[in-house]
């Protein structure tokens, strides 16, 4: 291993403890990216790795009634884990503005933000984060996001979230709520479950987490990542992306990433762990990852759709009606979100923790 850059300690102190995250180290002008943020040559994306034969699907639901539709997503499930939705029902002027809160929050001067740094928040249902989890990590993502806990009970402390963003966070997850459902429904008729109950309910989807992710221009993004390759942890994810674009998503081939391209107006869906799981591997939550752009500063909106604090899940009895052998076992959903935030980024490792 090369000797550490002596400015690393430094930069490690300015941009976490001191709680300026990456956004302030890139207002004081740097040119060029630290070496804290320099990923190993064989994790970077180089344009050898891009492939341009596939595309995930784009999926009309505007009739979720229509076979046609119930059947490409759950066909899009199982095959790529990722598809986009279009016609979903969230009007546009609720996905901009949600964009523009996150522009307006970061926006804000390092002190202000700083507020909201996890520990020091008046609130543990609001907390800005840097990278991933730096304790964890020896290279570090170029992002900060904020993130915000929005189970019915999180969100009694709406009065102490920022006043900047909290309006459009809020009308965005409400918005977002009943495409959640109309998703959830389809592809749990996909595995034969006939309807959501409470306790159903509870698994899938009863405290889901909401992050503005900031990517702050980056002066050299093929030697960085903006997120690395991970799958989400989540039952499904609901994601906003800007014009920018950036993220990519593996390839069925193993060897290449996909780039989901910006569709105005259009949701990114992807399956997380737990759906895989809860589904024995019918569906899939296939890693993906981000870059950073060079020249503007990327924001997204993703919705962590996740199961209530208590809950547990593993493999669903009608998967395993047919005596299909379960490929997880039954596991707490707090042991794994702690597994899951214990270490850096690291494509599916996580699931290791439900394998049989
Ligand atoms: C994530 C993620 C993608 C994006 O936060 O898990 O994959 O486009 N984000 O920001
Ligand atoms: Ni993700």
């Amino acid at each position: 291993m090369p000797p550490r850059d002596p400015n690393t300690e430094q930069i490690i102190d300015f941009v976490v403890n001191k709680r300026n995250g990456i956004k302030g180290l890139v207002s004081t002008g740097v040119e060029s990216v630290p070496e804290l943020y320099i990923l190993p040559v064989e994790e970077r994306l180089g344009p050898n790795k891009i492939s341009t034969n596939d595309s995930i699907p784009v999926i009309d639901v505007s009739d979720w009634d229509d076979p046609r539709v119930t059947e490409s997503i759950c066909e899009a499930a199982g095959k790529w884990g990722f598809f986009q939705i279009i016609n979903h029902g969230v009007p546009l002027e609720v996905l901009d503005a949600v964009k523009e809160a996150a522009h307006r929050f970061f926006g804000l001067p390092n002190e202000e933000r700083g507020k909201y740094w996890a520990g020091n928040s008046p609130t543990d249902t609001v907390a800005l984060k840097t990278s991933f989890v730096p304790q964890a990590e020896t290279v570090f993502e170029w992002k900060d996001y904020l993130s915000f806990r929005c189970s019915p009970r999180d969100l009694e402390s709406f009065p102490l979230w920022p006043p900047v963003c909290r309006d459009e966070v809020v009308k965005y997850l409400e918005s977002a709520k009943p495409v959640i459902r109309k998703l959830l429904e389809v592809l749990l008729k996909g595995l034969k479950v006939k309807e959501i109950d409470k306790a159903k309910e509870y698994t899938l989807m009863a405290s889901p987490i909401l992050n503005l992710m900031y990517y702050p221009r980056c002066p050299n993004p093929d030697l960085t990542a903006g997120v690395r390759p991970h799958s989400d942890i989540s039952t499904i994810t609901i994601l906003l992306q800007d014009e920018n674009g950036g993220l990519y998503v593996r390839a069925t081939d193993e060897d290449s990433w996909i780039h989901v391209p910006p569709v105005k107006g259009a949701l990114v869906i992807n399956m997380g762990d737990i759906l895989q799981i809860m589904s024995n591997d019918r569906y899939k939550s296939i890693e993906h990852r981000v870059v950073a752009n060079g020249s503007k500063d990327r924001v997204s909106e993703p919705i962590f759709v996740n199961p209530g604090a208590d809950a547990t899940f593993g493999p669903l009895p009608e998967v395993l009606e047919s005596g299909e052998q379960p490929l997880y076992k039954e596991v707490a959903f707090s042991d794994y979100f702690k597994y899951f935030f214990s270490k850096k980024h690291d494509g599916k490792k996580t699931m290791d923790f439900a394998r049989v």
